[in-house]
């Protein structure tokens, strides 16, 4: 199997804006991404959304019980190609690869509503256009159970230094996303967890709709 770094830094350069990050995720980032993941006596339906080389996907791993599913979706098929790998040749995952589907397509593609107890979300919206954050937060809110929580994250500070850095429509857009964002985290973040220990450190907002 391929080293996670080589798979990681050739799509990264390669697809910037989908990829929109500088390393892998850390353990302790994924573990702050999935501290609200728990059992309360049913079976349990996951989202992970961008799992890229799969940092999170196997902390989500480690926590599934065997009537659990956990959907990964990715658009990218070189990050696919390695997940079905990584599934395939590492045990903590392996054990559960009945449980597990890849969704080879944008998030925005999936379809359902009230699916899913918990969204863990990698995806760096810092880097999308203002409609395809709106849409992707809509299509978030339709999957989520009412009760559900959705975990996602950025870089410490991305967003308040960007527009100091950018001009034109580019200061444009960062400005557009920045609002959007604000607006549903007024709404629905319920908790905010700092993570120093990230490159670059990271804030992961938990979000529940109800
Ligand atoms: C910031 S990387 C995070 C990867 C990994 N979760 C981590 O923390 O290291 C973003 C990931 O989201 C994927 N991605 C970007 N846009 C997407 C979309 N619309 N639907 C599904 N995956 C997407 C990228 O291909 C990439 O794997």
């Amino acid at each position: 199997m391929a080293s996670t770094l080589k798979v990681f830094y050739q799509n990264a350069f390669h697809h910037l804006k989908t990829t929109g990050s500088i390393a892998p995720s850390s353990r302790f980032l994924a573990q702050a991404m999935i501290k609200h993941v728990k059992h309360q006596g049913k079976p349990l339906c996951i989202l992970e959304a961008g799992p890229g080389t799969g940092p999170f996907t196997k902390r989500i791993a480690a926590l599934i019980d065997e009537q659990d599913h956990l959907d990964l979706c990715e658009l990218n098929e070189q990050f696919v190609e390695y997940l079905k790998q990584m599934i395939q040749e590492n045990p903590k995952l392996n054990r559960h690869k009945t449980q597990i589907e890849i969704h080879h397509k944008p998030v925005q593609e999936l379809t359902g509503e009230n699916r899913y107890d918990y969204i863990i979300s990698g995806l760096p919206f810092n880097n999308f256009e203002p409609e395809q954050v709106r849409e992707i937060l809509d299509k978030y809110k339709r999957l989520l159970k009412p009760e559900g929580t959705l975990s996602f994250f950025e870089y410490a500070g991305i967003r308040p230094l960007k527009p100091f850095l950018t001009h034109g429509r580019e200061k444009a857009r960062v400005k557009a996303v920045d609002s959007i964002l604000r607006e549903f985290l007024g709404q629905y973040e319920k908790e905010r967890i700092w993570v120093p220990w990230n490159l670059p450190p990271s804030i992961v907002h938990i979000c529940r709709f109800q």
